[in-house]
Protein backbone atom coordinates (compact mmCIF):
# COMPACT_ATOMS: atom_id res chain seq x y z
CA UNK A 1 0.00 0.00 0.00
CA UNK A 2 1.39 3.39 -0.80
CA UNK A 3 0.97 7.08 0.44
CA UNK A 4 2.31 10.19 -0.71
CA UNK A 5 4.96 11.86 0.70
CA UNK A 6 4.16 15.74 -0.53
CA UNK A 7 1.17 17.11 -1.54
CA UNK A 8 0.06 15.92 -5.25
CA UNK A 9 -2.17 19.57 -6.49
CA UNK A 10 -4.18 19.51 -9.75
CA UNK A 11 -4.60 22.12 -11.88
CA UNK A 12 -6.48 23.40 -14.91
CA UNK A 13 -9.22 25.60 -16.47
CA UNK A 14 -12.63 25.39 -15.37
CA UNK A 15 -14.09 21.76 -16.24
CA UNK A 16 -10.69 20.43 -17.02
CA UNK A 17 -11.69 17.35 -14.79
CA UNK A 18 -9.69 18.33 -11.71
CA UNK A 19 -12.50 16.90 -9.10
CA UNK A 20 -13.00 13.79 -10.98
CA UNK A 21 -9.23 12.75 -11.23
CA UNK A 22 -8.47 13.61 -7.85
CA UNK A 23 -11.34 11.61 -6.50
CA UNK A 24 -10.52 8.61 -8.62
CA UNK A 25 -6.45 9.00 -7.65
CA UNK A 26 -7.82 8.86 -3.67
CA UNK A 27 -9.31 5.73 -4.72
CA UNK A 28 -6.69 4.34 -5.82
CA UNK A 29 -3.94 5.39 -3.01
CA UNK A 30 -5.44 3.79 0.02
CA UNK A 31 -3.99 5.98 2.56
CA UNK A 32 -4.40 9.38 0.96
CA UNK A 33 -7.03 12.06 1.06
CA UNK A 34 -8.40 14.63 -1.14
CA UNK A 35 -9.24 18.22 -0.62
CA UNK A 36 -11.09 19.99 -2.94
CA UNK A 37 -10.74 24.15 -2.33
CA UNK A 38 -13.96 24.86 -3.98
CA UNK A 39 -16.19 22.62 -1.82
CA UNK A 40 -14.26 23.97 1.21
CA UNK A 41 -14.61 27.64 0.31
CA UNK A 42 -18.36 26.90 -0.14
CA UNK A 43 -18.88 24.76 2.81
CA UNK A 44 -16.82 28.28 5.27
CA UNK A 45 -19.27 30.36 3.06
CA UNK A 46 -22.16 28.71 3.50
CA UNK A 47 -23.40 29.39 0.39
CA UNK A 48 -22.35 28.23 -3.63
CA UNK A 49 -19.29 29.67 -5.38
CA UNK A 50 -21.96 31.04 -7.76
CA UNK A 51 -24.04 32.83 -4.98
CA UNK A 52 -20.46 34.57 -3.61
CA UNK A 53 -19.84 35.74 -7.26
CA UNK A 54 -23.34 37.19 -7.21
CA UNK A 55 -23.43 38.63 -3.60
CA UNK A 56 -19.65 39.53 -2.93
CA UNK A 57 -18.03 40.08 -6.12
CA UNK A 58 -14.75 38.14 -7.48
CA UNK A 59 -12.44 40.28 -4.90
CA UNK A 60 -14.30 38.53 -2.24
CA UNK A 61 -14.06 35.21 -4.02
CA UNK A 62 -10.53 35.41 -4.05
CA UNK A 63 -9.29 36.79 -0.60
CA UNK A 64 -11.15 33.55 0.41
CA UNK A 65 -9.30 31.53 -1.90
CA UNK A 66 -6.16 33.06 -0.70
CA UNK A 67 -6.64 32.51 3.04
CA UNK A 68 -7.92 28.90 2.17
CA UNK A 69 -4.83 28.61 0.20
CA UNK A 70 -2.60 29.61 3.44
CA UNK A 71 -4.34 26.83 5.61
CA UNK A 72 -3.85 24.41 2.95
CA UNK A 73 0.69 25.56 2.62
CA UNK A 74 0.99 25.52 6.39
CA UNK A 75 -0.98 22.75 7.66
CA UNK A 76 -2.04 19.75 4.54
CA UNK A 77 0.25 17.33 4.27
CA UNK A 78 0.40 14.91 1.65
CA UNK A 79 -3.10 15.61 0.23
CA UNK A 80 -4.54 15.42 -3.05
CA UNK A 81 -5.93 18.81 -3.96
CA UNK A 82 -8.23 19.80 -6.42
CA UNK A 83 -8.25 23.55 -7.55
CA UNK A 84 -10.47 26.48 -8.04
CA UNK A 85 -9.33 27.26 -12.06
CA UNK A 86 -8.17 30.67 -10.74
CA UNK A 87 -5.28 29.27 -8.22
CA UNK A 88 -2.45 29.51 -9.87
CA UNK A 89 -3.02 32.52 -11.60
CA UNK A 90 -4.05 34.38 -8.37
CA UNK A 91 -1.90 32.78 -6.29
CA UNK A 92 1.35 32.30 -7.57
CA UNK A 93 3.21 30.96 -4.20
CA UNK A 94 0.78 27.75 -5.22
CA UNK A 95 4.06 26.06 -6.01
CA UNK A 96 5.56 25.79 -3.00
CA UNK A 97 2.71 23.88 -1.66
CA UNK A 98 3.63 20.55 -3.55
CA UNK A 99 3.67 19.16 -6.79
CA UNK A 100 1.46 20.33 -9.61
CA UNK A 101 -0.15 18.63 -12.52
CA UNK A 102 -1.44 20.81 -14.72
CA UNK A 103 -4.86 18.76 -16.29
CA UNK A 104 -4.98 20.54 -19.83
CA UNK A 105 -8.29 20.41 -22.29
CA UNK A 106 -8.88 22.04 -25.45
CA UNK A 107 -11.18 24.70 -25.01
CA UNK A 108 -13.74 23.40 -27.28
CA UNK A 109 -13.65 19.87 -25.74
CA UNK A 110 -14.53 21.47 -21.87
CA UNK A 111 -17.76 23.21 -23.51
CA UNK A 112 -18.85 20.03 -25.04
CA UNK A 113 -17.92 18.00 -21.78
CA UNK A 114 -19.68 20.16 -19.47
CA UNK A 115 -23.47 19.92 -18.69
CA UNK A 116 -25.73 22.99 -18.83
CA UNK A 117 -25.84 22.78 -15.02
CA UNK A 118 -22.28 22.12 -14.82
CA UNK A 119 -21.99 25.60 -16.62
CA UNK A 120 -24.46 27.36 -14.90
CA UNK A 121 -22.51 26.71 -11.68
CA UNK A 122 -19.72 28.79 -12.83
CA UNK A 123 -19.58 32.27 -13.65
CA UNK A 124 -17.04 32.84 -15.33
CA UNK A 125 -18.34 30.88 -18.17
CA UNK A 126 -21.35 32.90 -18.28
CA UNK A 127 -19.85 34.10 -21.56
CA UNK A 128 -18.21 31.60 -24.15
CA UNK A 129 -16.38 34.93 -26.10
CA UNK A 130 -14.73 35.95 -22.88
CA UNK A 131 -14.26 32.22 -21.26
CA UNK A 132 -11.94 31.32 -23.97
CA UNK A 133 -10.24 34.62 -24.30
CA UNK A 134 -10.02 33.39 -20.50
CA UNK A 135 -8.33 30.18 -21.30
CA UNK A 136 -5.70 31.20 -23.91
CA UNK A 137 -4.53 33.80 -21.45
CA UNK A 138 -4.50 31.13 -18.46
CA UNK A 139 -3.50 27.99 -20.85
CA UNK A 140 0.19 29.10 -20.49
CA UNK A 141 0.47 30.35 -16.85
CA UNK A 142 -1.26 27.20 -15.91
CA UNK A 143 1.93 25.24 -18.34
CA UNK A 144 4.24 27.71 -16.99
CA UNK A 145 3.43 27.10 -13.05
CA UNK A 146 3.06 23.06 -13.58
CA UNK A 147 6.04 20.62 -12.86
CA UNK A 148 3.58 18.42 -15.22
CA UNK A 149 1.33 18.54 -17.93
CA UNK A 150 -1.31 15.84 -18.64
CA UNK A 151 -3.74 16.38 -21.77
CA UNK A 152 -6.48 15.30 -19.65
CA UNK A 153 -8.63 12.87 -22.78
CA UNK A 154 -9.28 9.46 -20.69
CA UNK A 155 -9.85 9.54 -16.91
CA UNK A 156 -7.90 6.48 -16.66
CA UNK A 157 -4.75 6.86 -18.70
CA UNK A 158 -4.29 10.45 -16.79
CA UNK A 159 -4.73 8.70 -13.61
CA UNK A 160 -2.05 5.89 -14.39
CA UNK A 161 0.38 8.60 -15.09
CA UNK A 162 -0.23 10.31 -12.68
CA UNK A 163 0.89 7.08 -10.32
CA UNK A 164 3.88 6.99 -13.22
CA UNK A 165 5.15 10.27 -12.10
CA UNK A 166 4.50 9.87 -8.50
CA UNK A 167 6.26 6.57 -8.43
CA UNK A 168 9.16 7.80 -10.71
CA UNK A 169 10.03 10.58 -8.60
CA UNK A 170 9.41 8.50 -5.71
CA UNK A 171 7.01 10.83 -4.12
CA UNK A 172 4.88 7.57 -3.14
CA UNK A 173 5.90 5.55 0.40
CA UNK A 174 4.88 2.15 1.02
CA UNK A 175 2.55 2.39 4.10
CA UNK A 176 2.71 -0.18 6.51
CA UNK A 177 -0.40 -1.75 8.47
CA UNK A 178 1.06 -3.53 11.34
CA UNK A 179 -1.82 -5.80 12.49
CA UNK A 180 -1.99 -6.59 16.25
CA UNK A 181 -0.99 -10.55 17.24
CA UNK A 182 -3.71 -11.95 19.87
CA UNK A 183 -2.02 -13.95 22.44
C1 LIG B 1 -12.74 29.74 -11.26
C2 LIG B 1 -12.90 28.38 -11.30
C3 LIG B 1 -13.92 27.67 -10.52
C4 LIG B 1 -14.23 28.45 -9.24
C5 LIG B 1 -14.62 29.86 -9.59
C6 LIG B 1 -13.52 30.61 -10.35
C7 LIG B 1 -11.70 30.37 -12.12
O1 LIG B 1 -13.47 26.36 -10.17
O2 LIG B 1 -13.12 28.45 -8.38
O3 LIG B 1 -15.80 29.81 -10.33
O4 LIG B 1 -11.31 31.52 -11.89
O5 LIG B 1 -11.23 29.67 -13.04
P1 LIG B 1 -13.36 25.12 -11.20
O6 LIG B 1 -12.03 25.25 -11.87
O7 LIG B 1 -13.43 23.93 -10.32
O8 LIG B 1 -14.51 25.24 -12.13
Amino acid sequence: MYTLKKNLILTGFMGSGKSTVARSLAKHLEHSYFLDTDSLIEHFENISIKEIFDKHGEEYFRNAEKRLFDWIKNDVKNAIISTGGGMPIFIPEIKEAGILIYLRVDFEEILERLSHEEKQKRPLLADTTKARELFEKRDKIYAKSADYIIHNKDLTHTVERIIHILESNKILSLFFSVKQEHT
